[in-house]
């Protein structure tokens, strides 16, 4: 049932061209001009009245909902804020009729999520789920469905789901955006083009996995790591620092890369492993400049960045895994590949149960 593969989780990480594919089908114009989301029953003048955009999710949901966050407001330009569902309920949130509440579930069946759920719909908003499981909970509770095609997942630790998840937001972007009218078609067309490149180029990750499980092997050596990125890499970032956490028990934070020198930055010292995701064209510098004040402080830096500027990342890190090039956007449906097999590698390296990492279950139905 692994399919020859040592661990679910390594079987679900090679799963996930297939999973974008299937998350896609269907969903796209022929042409490849527009995103049309048929499944959905909100009205497009329903669409127009949305004034806010509430995302509410738990662990790798919700960092797939901080991704969202940037597409939704790039693509649709409505403004949204993503919480962690056992935050957002006693926050007692500002949920109004015009609020569109997405919940982010694989299982769509966590508690706090589901709670969530019940709450946004008492206060008269429409919820939209995005989930794995056609028949669960959350499915059967929310207004709307969009439906992530990644088979079932039974690693605990979420990789396809999570990566069809941004699929589905982008598609969903996309699908506010023709509403809307809030982009060019020229601007559409080539998201489109490069969406339908995401699975070969996830492919081509895959096959340098030999490189990440060296990485990973001399990472498995420390007790502490960071994980640094601006923007959606930010957002990547927190995903890579959880998995590991999640897997292998090494500590990592992640670190919004130009927020380390207002403390963090002293917990850099000789040695300590940095991963530093450089994906986003226009934050190069930036993110170059904080990377080197961690190189001065003897910090060991491992940069996942875009084919054609690894030889400038180069000369400032230890290390460079290159991602194939596609819109900034889209990166995390590509960076967070290599942070998976990080984690997967470092976890088998302490000689860890990979599939049923101690102390969690995969679906957390207690609040
Ligand atoms: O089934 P859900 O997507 O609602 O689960 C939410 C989290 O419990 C889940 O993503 C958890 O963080 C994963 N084990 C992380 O890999």
């Amino acid at each position: 049932e692994k399919a020859g593969f040592d661990h679910f989780m390594l079987k679900e990480i090679h799963e996930q061209p297939k999973a974008y594919r299937d998350t896609m089908l269907g969903r796209i114009a022929d042409d490849g001009l527009s995103v049309n989301l048929k499944e959905l029953s909100m009205l497009d003048d329903y669409i127009r009245s949305i004034s806010k955009v509430h995302i509410v999710a738990c662990g790798t949901a919700y960092h797939a909902g901080l991704v969202g966050k940037s597409v939704i407001e790039s693509l649709a330009r409505i403004p949204v804020e993503t919480d962690v569902a056992s935050e957002y309920r006693y926050r007692s949130p500002i949920i109004t009729p015009d609020t569109l509440v997405i919940v982010v579930s694989q299982s769509g069946e966590t508690a706090d999520t589901l709670a969530a759920l019940r709450e946004a719909r008492r206060n008269g908003a429409k919820v939209l789920a995005i989930t794995n499981v056609v028949g669960s909970s959350v499915a059967r509770e929310a207004d709307d469905v969009l439906v992530t095609w990644a088979g079932p997942e039974i690693a605990v630790a979420s990789t396809k789901a999570y990566s069809s998840q941004l699929i589905a937001f982008y598609l969903l972007g996309l699908n506010l955006a023709r509403v809307l009218g809030t982009q060019e078609q020229q601007t559409v067309k080539e998201l489109i083009a490069a969406l339908h490149q995401l699975p070969e180029q996830v492919e081509s990750i895959l096959t340098q996995s030999a490189v990440l499980k060296q990485v990973a092997e001399s990472m498995a050596n420390h007790r502490s790591l960071f994980f640094i990125g601006r923007g959606v890499d930010y957002a990547v970032a927190q995903e890579g620092s959880l998995k590991l956490k999640e897997i292998s028990y090494i500590h990592s934070e992640a670190y919004a890369a130009g927020e380390l020198k207002h403390g963090t930055l002293a917990l850099i010292e000789d040695g300590v492993p940095v991963i530093a995701l450089v994906t986003q064209e226009g934050l190069y510098e930036k993110t170059l400049s904080n990377i080197k004040e961690v190189k001065a402080r003897g910090a060991h830096v491992l940069a996942v960045t875009n084919a054609g500027f690894e030889h400038e990342v180069a000369q400032s890190v230890d290390e460079v895994f290159s991602i194939p090039k596609t819109l900034p956007l889209l990166t995390p449906a590509l960076s967070v590949v290599p942070l998976q097999l990080l984690s997967y590698y470092a976890s088998l390296a302490l000689g860890h149960d990979v599939d049923k990492p101690r102390n969690l279950a995969k679906s957390v139905t207690v609040e």
